[in-house]
């Protein structure tokens, strides 16, 4: 009888421990750093450390993003920092990043979100360290920001659907299942794709007259359709090319524009201009961009490990960081589909940087 009391208890007491040690472990993955969703947060006014650098510390951001050299009056948008819910950011370190790439090559690939992004991630790099020397070269479809001392390439590749736009007796023929502008990302340490925005193109500055599916040629189709038929080939290219080991793949995801106030709760905006605060809190009343779905249904079926840069939400908050009527200006006129620099791409790279 004592025997078997000592054995119960002891079995209990293992038993207990056992609980305790599992609720250990669940409570571990809700809060810890590793497990910490990064794309879930709110903009916080910090005026000490943000923006991350001045627009005379970076001579070479275009006219495009360089909206307080346009002329835009309110500079609060350059001093929000983006404050995950459950951690903190690292704050950007330009020397540890270019430590980190030494020797290596970063590619964007993709439309003007791409060069957008890039022309963020030069300016940070080069503010940090405004006296190592560096060269801007450009050869042919890819330009090329090299920080000399390091020997670190930041590349930009001008491909607007990933997939080929070729040239036939027909006319333009947008490729959905050719993707030979695939040479230009062989040997890149870092690749960080991104398509969307030309999808929905059409009239005159849509830059193709057909669209072809392996035999099927069609004089136009539903462009997310479409879209997704392009990730699908892109996705099979990963596949096939990628050696994990070597070479690191992201998604830049999709970059939201501001053109309907009725998502933001403001019915009578048509545009960004004159906003100047971010939405408040951690989720936009318009909900989630359609391609969004499409984008994570086919990231879910490509085998080799590609990053989501997830920063649709957060971009979403900012209807304050577009250039509006700061940006080309002149008949083209309002843009809400760029972004300010110093500004919210920034945040795209400060993400990027605490995930590589
Ligand atoms: C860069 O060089 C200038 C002039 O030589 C010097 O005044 C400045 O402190 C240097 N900046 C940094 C960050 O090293
Ligand atoms: C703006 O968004 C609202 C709400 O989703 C929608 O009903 C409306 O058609 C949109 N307006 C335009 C011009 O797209």
């Amino acid at each position: 009888m004592g025997m078997y009391n000592f054995f119960s208890s002891f079995v209990l007491f293992f038993v207990i421990h056992l609980l305790f040690l599992v609720v250990i472990e669940v409570k571990g993955k809700g809060l810890g750093i590793g497990e910490c969703d990064l794309f879930k947060g709110t903009w916080v006014k910090d005026e000490e450390l943000y923006p991350l650098y001045q627009p005379d510390t970076c001579p070479f951001i275009e006219r495009e993003f360089r909206c307080q050299g346009n002329g835009r009056p309110d500079l609060m948008y350059t001093h929000y920092r983006w404050q995950p819910l459950a951690c903190n950011l690292l704050r950007f370190n330009g020397v540890d990043f270019l430590e980190k790439m030494r020797g290596k090559s970063i590619m964007f690939v993709g439309d003007s979100l791409s060069r957008n992004q890039w022309q963020s991630l030069t300016c940070m790099l080069h503010s940090s360290l405004p006296n190592s020397t560096y060269t801007v070269d450009r050869v042919t479809d890819v330009s090329i920001f090299t920080f000399t001392e390091y020997n670190v390439k930041i590349m930009l590749n001008r491909n607007v659907y990933l997939v080929d736009v070729v040239r036939e007796d027909i006319g333009r023929v947008l490729k959905l299942d050719s993707i030979e502008g695939s040479k230009l990302w062989r040997g890149i340490d870092m690749l960080i794709f991104n398509t969307w925005h030309w999808w929905s193109r059409r009239g005159p500055t849509q830059p193709w007259d057909y669209i072809q599916e392996g035999s099927e040629v069609m004089k136009d189709m539903d462009r997310m359709e479409a879209f997704e038929k392009a990730l699908k080939t892109w996705g099979a290219w990963v596949d096939a090319n990628i050696d994990p080991e070597k070479v690191k793949v992201f998604f830049q995801g999709i970059s939201p524009s501001h053109y309907n106030g009725s998502l933001w709760n403001e019915p009578s905006a048509k545009s960004c201009v004159r906003e100047i605060t971010p939405v408040a809190g951690s989720t936009y009343p318009g909900g989630l961009p359609p391609p969004v779905t499409v984008l994570k249904s086919v990231l879910r079926t490509i085998k080799k490990p590609v990053t989501l840069l997830d920063i649709t939400t957060l971009s979403l908050l900012r209807k304050d960081g577009h250039p509006s009527i700061y940006g080309l200006g002149g008949p083209t006129g309002m843009d809400c589909s760029h972004w300010c620099l110093p500004g919210v791409p920034d945040t795209w790279n400060e993400i990027l940087y605490n995930l590589i």
